[in-house]
């Protein structure tokens, strides 16, 4: 079907979320308020590791409204919460392993005799010795934190021998990179109601991207099965991968309080308490070295790669994985050596954020892809063009791109959007300006990394008013997918857009559907939705043409209408004669992701069911006398498959550049011996809409057989190539060449200071 046939796909449809969160009328976590409901506030390790000897709250009992104490004792399930490995209690009972981990919780009637409380319980404990680097902790003899190694996860992927084709090039580079944390400051910090029912049951209220896994850490530390916990996902203002794991954490810690108290139990983090113990995007270290014959064919890629994982491993063995299956980038190579490693040390566990792994090795692997373009001294765009990913071709998992590879199309699109061909560096004063390029993929979904989650549920309900419910398990979070996932409801069943009505998740109406990361909501869920819709279409269409006595011949469907010669019935009075044919008017869907053969032990095999596309080019000033970095202009082009939505698809671009810029120039958390020192907004400097550049966004709509309307996803794509684009402009604009992000002004006038 052609784009113009659609009554809603490919339509800039308003946000169908937008009304109420503008005014103010969305209910966020901590707008709820239950009868009876008390306060919970954490006691935080007060060090980066001690041996808890004692814990008291013979101060906290003197405070009015003072409930009492929660400690690991109080749990009545098991002490480990189920996310990739069980190494992270719900609550510590010897040892705690960060500074702020929460230790116990005071529980008052309050917030306030809450705060108070918990400032009053006092921790006895021994201070233990830790590790704050992840390169001293793989040292043979450094402490061990975790296991024999302080390895939480490593993965190897081997194809040819590079380390001997590297020796066989005629140009090659070699490169450390490093880059910091980056936290996912939404706006809504991580909050969760726990509220017993009188039968014994429990209702989790909380700011998620995954209901499910919130469901399963409840469960876990309640003992309750999973069908007498409803888990109910409230209007989660913003994730970016910070709602991915960690909502489950707090909110079991609500749930362990609810049990014990027997009252509504609400734990909304404060923003320092969020900065401070939540998980942030991993620190990174990695060693690339590349290698082209002298035509600039390039021949092999050897990459060493390790995350700063933090006190616990959470979810850094798929983020680890990800940034490995990506690490050599989105080039035809054949021979390519990639050991990845996610190592413990005494600090904030690190988990998902916009990207999940990838933007780390992104910026090592395109800013060296860069320099050697340089070396050879080849266009850097011409370099990469010659040898880019192509239909047909294989990634460094030896994975054949079948179909839906636009990457070339996006390279040449952002060239010539930005003059590319007239690249030589201005200068006004002392003010430098240039254009960076890279390009990058991104797998869609989990892929073989989380290959048994990689399904997704829809149960699609329509009343006998028309009206129609679709229960979906993943959330939305800002992105739109309540728009996204609306407009393939309506399109299929030819709906009108308000008659459809999907809300936040409740895990006890559709089946376990994953976590909603990996930009895999318009996937999964949209093709759920369309499974659900099917039979259901084929009811309505069949009754639809019955009412207008088609006698056969084909009739018009469109926007919510059904139209044959001069006559029209709509989709409202379908439904009245669906029902009144008794005909069954609801239907559940499940999509389970194609196959995917990687295999571990020899890191070879299709890692995922498709890939989304970038290319940006950042048209960037740079102050030599200051060393700030003014990024003017991004030019970007994505291949998402079908956009579905191709407003919120701008919309999506904006916030990823926004947010790979404030990474990439500005976000510097800093955390000394163990202690974080900035966990605020005026110390932890984000961009803001001034800070923001022009936009210049543009889509090839390379269609995905699979996908829901043969779309891809598109989430996090936006924001992987940023960095190296913008280190690449200012490399271009005064020759220095940034190894670190963040690119800050101080380490920015460093680097020209060695070039002079
Ligand atoms: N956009 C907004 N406004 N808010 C968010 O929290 N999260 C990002 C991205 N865009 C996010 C966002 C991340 S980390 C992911 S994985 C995808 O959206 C998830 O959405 P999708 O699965 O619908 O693509
Ligand atoms: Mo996104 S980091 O996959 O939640």
């Amino acid at each position: 079907m052609k784009n113009k046939f659609f009554s809603f796909i490919g339509k800039p449809v308003e946000r169908v979320d937008a009304t109420a969160k503008v005014r103010g009328e969305a209910f966020y976590g901590d707008d709820l308020i239950f009868p009876g409901m008390v306060y919970a506030r954490a006691v935080r390790n007060p060090r980066p590791r001690i041996e808890i000897k004692k814990i008291s709250d013979k101060k906290a009992r003197e405070i009015t409204g003072y409930l009492g104490v929660v400690t690991y004792k109080d749990i009545k399930g098991v002490n480990a919460w189920p996310v990739v490995m069980k190494d992270y209690p719900f609550l510590p009972e010897k040892e705690a392993r960060f500074h702020s981990e929460t230790v116990a919780l005071a529980v008052a009637e309050t917030l306030s005799a809450a705060k108070k409380a918990a400032s009053l319980i006092e921790i006895s404990y021994k201070e233990l010795p830790f590790i704050d680097d992840p390169l001293k902790a793989l040292e043979k003899n450094s402490l061990k934190i975790y296991g024999k190694d302080n390895i939480f996860s490593s993965y190897t992927i081997k194809k040819g021998n590079a380390i001997k084709a590297l020796k066989e090039c005629d140009f090659v580079v070699e490169g450390e990179f490093k880059t910091n944390y980056q936290v996912h400051c939404y706006l809504e910090t991580q909050t969760a109601t726990a509220v017993p029912e009188k039968d014994g049951s429990l209702t989790v209220y909380s700011s998620t991207q995954c209901p499910f896994y919130v469901l399963d850490a409840v469960s876990a530390a309640t003992g309750l099965p999973n069908n007498r916990i409803k888990v109910i996902q409230t209007v989660t203002g913003g994730g970016f991968g910070g709602k991915e794991d960690v909502p489950a954490l707090v909110a079991s810690h609500a749930a362990i309080c609810a049990m014990k108290f027997e009252r509504p139990v609400r734990l909304a983090y404060d923003r320092k308490e969020d900065f401070m113990s939540m998980s942030k995007r991993h620190p990174s270290w990695a060693k690339v070295s590349y290698g082209a014959d002298k035509n600039g064919k390039l021949k092999a890629c050897v990459v060493d790669y390790v995350l700063d994982g933090g006190a616990y491993s959470t979810l850094s063995p798929i983020v680890l994985w990800r940034g490995a299956v990506h690490a050599a980038g989105p080039y035809k190579i054949e021979n390519v050596f990639i050991e990845a490693k996610a190592v413990a040390t005494n600090k904030v566990p690190c988990g998902a954020y916009r990207g999940f792994g990838q933007p780390q090795i992104c910026f090592a692997q395109e800013s060296l892809i860069d320099d050697l373009a340089d070396k050879i001294g080849m266009d850097p765009i011409e370099f990469r063009l010659k040898n880019i990913l192509k239909t047909k071709d294989e990634t460094a998992t030896g994975q054949k791109l079948d179909s839906s590879c636009g990457i070339k199309e996006l390279i040449e699109i952002v060239r010539d959007r930005s003059k590319w061909i007239k690249n030589t560096p201005t200068s006004i004063g002392d003010k430098k300006r240039a254009l960076g390029f890279s390009c990058t993929y991104y797998g869609v979904g989990l892929g073989a990394g989380g290959r048994y989650l990689d399904r997704a549920g829809a149960f699609v309900n329509i009343y006998k008013d028309g009206s129609v419910k679709v229960d979906v398990g993943n959330t939305e979070m800002g992105q739109g997918a309540l728009t996204v996932l609306s407009q393939i409801a309506a399109e299929t069943l030819n709906a009108s857009m308000e008659n459809i009505r999907i809300s936040e998740v409740d895990t006890s109406k559709v089946p376990d559907s994953g976590p909603t990361v990996a930009s895999r909501t318009t996937l999964m869920s949209g093709n759920a939705i369309i499974e659900a819709c099917a039979p259901l279409r084929e009811r309505i269409f069949l009754t639809a043409a019955d009412m207008l006595k088609t006698s056969g011949q084909k009739m018009f469907a469109y926007g919510g209408y059904f139209y044959f010669k001069d006559r029209k019935v709509s989709f409202s009075e379908v439904i009245r004669e669906c029902w009144g044919r008794r005909l069954k008017m609801s239907e559940q869907g499940w999509y389970v992701a194609p196959k995917t053969s990687f295999q571990k032990e020899n890191g070879q095999g299709d890692a995922y069911v498709i890939y989304s596309y970038s290319a940006d080019v950042a048209d960037v000033e740079v102050d030599v006398k200051t060393g700030e970095v003014q990024v003017k202009k991004i030019y970007a082009a994505y291949d998402v498959g079908r956009l579905i939505n191709p407003k919120l698809a701008q919309a999506q671009g904006h916030g990823g550049i926004l947010q790979g810029m404030g990474w990439a120039l500005y976000e510097n958390l800093v955390i000394k011996n163990g202690i974080m020192l900035n966990p605020n907004f005026t110390d932890y400097v984000l961009p803001i809409s001034t800070d923001a550049p022009e936009y210049d966004i543009s889509f090839k709509e390379k269609l995905y057989k699979y996908g829901p309307y043969k779309a891809k996803g598109m989430g996090e794509v936006p924001l992987i190539g940023v960095a190296p684009a913008i280190r690449n402009a200012i490399k271009k604009a005064c020759k220095a060449k940034i190894n670190s992000a963040p690119m800050t002004p101080e380490i920015v006038l460093e680097k020209i200071g060695e070039e002079i």
